[in-house]
């Protein structure tokens, strides 16, 4: 199956590629590394053998995206391309609504002109907000979202439930990812720290790398077991099998949309995540309590039941396993780069 990558040079792209090549698929990646670097397409080689066919070019001009449809004919869809800062978001929401929602809706147009019927969705737990009950399941009602990153998730799901409606033979699943982290374990594909990480395990990573003097955690009197942010943290490998996962369904399906959790059901806050970092590779991490920040929710894990029972995916990897592959990822990205 020839499945277009959307995004395919990123951090979860690049590891569904990955798994796709591992998997039998033939991704294509259209990615114009506007948060990535063309090496990566190397490295995928390097761990696959395989090089993966690559266009350069944004997923908004529709006439560059429709040159792709037309040459190679894509049998599904994996659509990764969007910006996802939430504090930049607030900031220049323009750039992320132009971008977030005009790539899906070219997305969605082209699969219409060129009959593709397989699409999988890159949706996040920042749909559900601050929750009121925990674990979080896919009926969990969805909250007004807090940023215009947010934000766009939600359009975005709301534009494929509409499409849904109105096309035929169509399957869509849309996953909603919790928190993506580590690498892959071979060393050679990661998360890019592009600028200032906005996630905390690049922040981790680089501190203990000296290239940051030290770790803010931001709030320290949450109402958790010890005050910071508990999140559900996946390994980005078991992540990218997910998709794997979702194709493999929609092979037997004509016409479904299904929207599922992914992540590992299992919270864990931010303390015990530097505490884990620490003890896995004994290297003690400079860090101190910041201010809250804007429209970080308390807590929120997954109820992973759904997608454990219709897709016969689950989690494979530890946090431990996380963090040993993000902090190994980041001892070679000076060898890489
Ligand atoms: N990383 C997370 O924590 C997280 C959590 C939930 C959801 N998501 C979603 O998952 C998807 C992938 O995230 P990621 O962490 O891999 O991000 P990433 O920035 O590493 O990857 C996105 C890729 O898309 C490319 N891109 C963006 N806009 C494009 C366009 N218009 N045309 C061509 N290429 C374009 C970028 O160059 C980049 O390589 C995004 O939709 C993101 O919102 C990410």
């Amino acid at each position: 199956m020839k499945v277009i990558v959307t995004g395919g040079a990123g951090f979860i792209g690049s590891h569904t590629v990955v798994e796709l090549i591992n998997n039998g698929y033939t991704p294509i990646i259209v990615d114009d590394f506007r948060n990535s670097k063309p090496f990566i397409i190397n490295q995928i080689f390097k761990i696959t053998g395989q090089k993966p066919k690559h266009y350069a070019i944004d997923c908004c001009n529709y006439k560059d995206f429709e040159t792709v449809f037309k040459i190679e004919k894509p049998e599904g869809i994996i659509h990764f391309a969007a910006y996802k800062a939430v504090g930049e978001s607030v900031n220049k929401p323009l750039k992320y609504y132009e971008n977030n929602i005009n790539s899906l809706v070219n997305v969605l147009k082209l699969m219409n002109e060129f009959d593709v019927n397989n699409l999988v969705f890159s949706s996040s737990c920042t749909v559900y907000g601050s929750a009121k009950v925990i674990p979080v399941t896919e009926k969990t009602p969805t909250q007004k979202a807090e940023s215009p990153y947010g934000n766009t998730k939600q359009i975005g799901e709301d534009i494929l439930h509409d499409y849904f409606k109105t096309s035929k033979n169509k399957n869509i699943s849309i996953l909603r990812y919790f928190n993506p982290i580590g690498a892959h374990p071979s060393g050679l594909i990661g998360e890019l720290p592009i600028g200032t990480p906005n996630n905390l395990i690049p922040f981790i990573t680089q501190t203990a790398d000296g290239i940051r003097k030290s770790l803010t955690i931001f709030g320290n009197d949450y109402p958790t077991r010890d005050g910071s942010c508990i999140r559900d943290y996946i390994h980005v490998v078991d992540l990218a099998i997910a998709h794997i996962k979702a194709f493999e369904k929609q092979k037997n399906q004509t016409s479904e949309l299904e929207t599922y959790n992914v992540g590992t059901g299992k919270g864990t806050s931010v303390i015990e995540v530097v505490e884990c970092f620490e003890k896995e590779t004994k290297i003690k991490l400079n860090y101190s309590f910041g201010e809250k920040r804007e429209g970080d929710v308390a807590e929120i894990y997954a109820d992973n039941s759904k997608i454990i029972s219709e897709l016969e995916w689950e989690p494979k990897y530890s946090l431990q396993d996380a963090l040993k592959d993000a902090w190994n990822w980041q001892k070679n990205l000076k060898n890489v780069k």
